[in-house]
């Protein structure tokens, strides 16, 4: 079935099984390899990217479901000269150990501070529910109050 949507601002079609999970219509058909496979049942985060600006799991939203929609995936949040503030304050806060589950994480931050601009450790607690192995969750949560900083520096030279 073809399958029409906009990725990081470039429309796209695809033509593929309609129940396909995103993730690998994203990251084997688009060659988009920053979105990760971690659990593929919904649990882990590592496969979260934007749907009309909404974090999803990937892994566990068919592919039909994105038609006529606009995606971010990590590729398109933002670039080296242009990082997005959750990119600029995770590079800030070295927060990566070993990498796998930072797209995911940095993805669900993204969307969680265009909803809650300024959130307290309680609302990063709830809203940010991502599992790292590496237990890097101490310098995540850091990096997100920077980030919050930073975005609300952005949103206000805009
Ligand atoms: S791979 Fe999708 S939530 Fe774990
Ligand atoms: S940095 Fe290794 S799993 Fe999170």
């Amino acid at each position: 079935m073809k399958i029409s949507f906009q990725i990081n601002g470039v429309p796209q079609s695809v033509d593929v099984d309609e129940n396909t999970p995103l993730l690998w219509v994203v990251r084997d058909v688009l060659d988009l390899k920053g979105t990760k496979f971690g659990c593929g049942k919904a649990a882990c985060g590592a496969c979260t990217l934007h749907v009309d600006g909404e974090a999803i799991r990937s892994c566990s939203y068919a592919v039909k479901y994105a038609e006529g929609k606009d995606i971010t995936t990590i590729e398109g949040l933002g670039n080296a000269d242009h990082p997005h503030p959750v990119q600029q304050a995770w590079m800030e806060e070295v927060v990566p150990q070993c990498g796998y589950c930072q797209p995911g994480f940095m993805m669900a931050t993204a969307a969680m501070l265009e909803k809650i601009p300024n959130p307290t450790d309680e609302d990063i607690d709830a809203n940010i529910v991502n599992i790292c192995r590496c237990g890097t969750y101490y310098r995540m949560r850091k990096a997100i109050h920077r980030a919050a900083e930073l975005h609300h520096v952005n949103t206000q030279n805009s």
